[in-house]
């Protein structure tokens, strides 16, 4: 399954050089390096610059904002060469600032819900902004993804972000610090290492929210795109997303991602959880658990392009979110108007709602502890 990375490149050279004799028009394969950042991509309303950062490496080029963290785009070629961005966004700052869709965005303190925004923590009851109905997601109204960052140039091809969470930031305890590594490797694996220190308790679950479109952002829906996920139980959750706190079986529903099948197969099945999250929008536990380094979570194959992602994390569960919520309201940066279905992401994560959730892997980080997370998401061609 692993893509090959080299046959992949050689076959990528071989068709710029195709299309150049044929005299059409191709996005060209990007220089290596990070030397092109960084550019001013807009200004915050009190008139702070925001950055943009271009990282191109081994056939990879990853732009990503100094807000949010956002990757703003992420151009990888097709079977035949031809690169384009794969990850759905915006073409300027002014929607970043208020749209919920968290494109490409570091998601932070608690990556997914906490129910009703509420958790006792060593006999302290806490409360969060409500954001999503009852709920508290991704951090409440103004998460990582909301904030600015400090980047620095990492190496050949990576960016360091920095920032200090405040004490009683969005609700959540101690003074946090964050620092997050986005990293091109030589084969042009994007690899994101996440660690984090605090001077009291609090829980934490950070991954990053980019919605993937393999055959391109605005070209439509990922319903053929093909998915595996590597779990054989899922949380189902209740009328707000939150989970049950049953692992169930996917095996005999439409959770099952195990041997691969087409994102739209099952989608329409009237099978309660997938009307609960209007698709899917639904915590995998991954068989690999928690594990010291990333192993195979997820792999994504668009059969039109031949562009082929694989996933893989030190975490014990990934979010699959279908796209369903977006709803033609959002215009991304080629100016086309995105519709459900029209990106998916795989946000590798613990489980949502752990903090309510004993049974669950703890995601309480204390003083004296380095929260540790990386994940790889490799590309080739199939
Ligand atoms: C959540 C969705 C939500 C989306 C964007 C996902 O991580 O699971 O329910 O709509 O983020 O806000």
């Amino acid at each position: 399954m692993s893509p090959s990375r080299r046959t992949v490149l050689a076959s990528a050279a071989a068709g710029l050089a195709a299309t150049a004799a044929a005299g059409q028009a191709r996005a060209a394969a990007p220089a290596e390096g990070n030397g092109e950042g960084p550019e001013v991509f807009g200004h915050l309303p009190d008139g702070t610059e925001v950055h943009r950062w271009t990282l191109s490496r081994g056939g990879t080029r990853l732009k990503v904002l100094s807000y949010g963290g956002i990757v703003q785009s992420l151009e990888l070629p097709d079977r035949d060469g031809e690169y384009v961005n794969v990850s759905l966004g915006f073409g300027t700052l002014a929607p970043y600032l208020t749209a919920t869709t968290y494109f490409g965005a570091l998601i932070g303190r608690y990556g997914n819900r906490i129910a009703e925004g509420r958790f006792t923590l060593d006999g302290t009851a806490y409360q969060l902004p409500v954001n999503d109905g009852p709920n508290s997601l991704h951090g409440g109204d103004r998460g990582f993804d909301k904030r600015l960052w400090d980047v620095t140039p990492n190496g050949r091809s990576g960016l360091t972000l920095r920032r200090t969470s405040p004490d009683g930031e969005m609700g959540y305890p101690g003074t946090l610090e964050v620092r997050v590594d986005y990293t091109l490797t030589r084969d042009g694996d994007f690899r994101i290492d996440y660690e984090a220190t605090t001077d009291a308790p609090t829980p934490l679950n950070l991954t990053n929210h980019t919605y993937f479109n393999l055959g391109g952002e605005g070209t439509g829906s990922i319903e053929d795109h093909r998915l595996e996920i590597a779990a054989a139980r899922y949380t189902p959750v209740g009328e707000t997303l939150i989970p049950t706190g049953e692992l169930a079986r996917v095996q005999g529903t439409p959770f099952d991602f195990r041997r691969g099948k087409n994102v739209g197969r099952d989608i329409r099945e009237s099978h309660q959880q997938l009307l609960y999250g209007q698709g899917y929008d639904h915590n995998f536990v991954l068989d690999k658990g928690i594990t010291g380094a990333p192993r195979h979570a997820a792999t994504l194959h668009d059969p039109g392009s031949g562009r082929l992602m694989r996933v893989d994390t030190t975490e014990p569960g990934v979010q699959f979110y279908s796209g369903n919520f977006l709803d033609a309201t959002l215009t991304g940066p080629g100016g086309r108007v995105y519709r459900q279905g029209d990106g998916l992401c795989l946000e590798t994560q613990h489980f949502p709602d752990s903090p309510n959730q004993p049974h669950f892997p703890t995601t309480v980080l204390r003083p004296g502890e380095t929260y540790r997370s990386t994940t790889v998401h490799s590309f080739g061609t199939r």
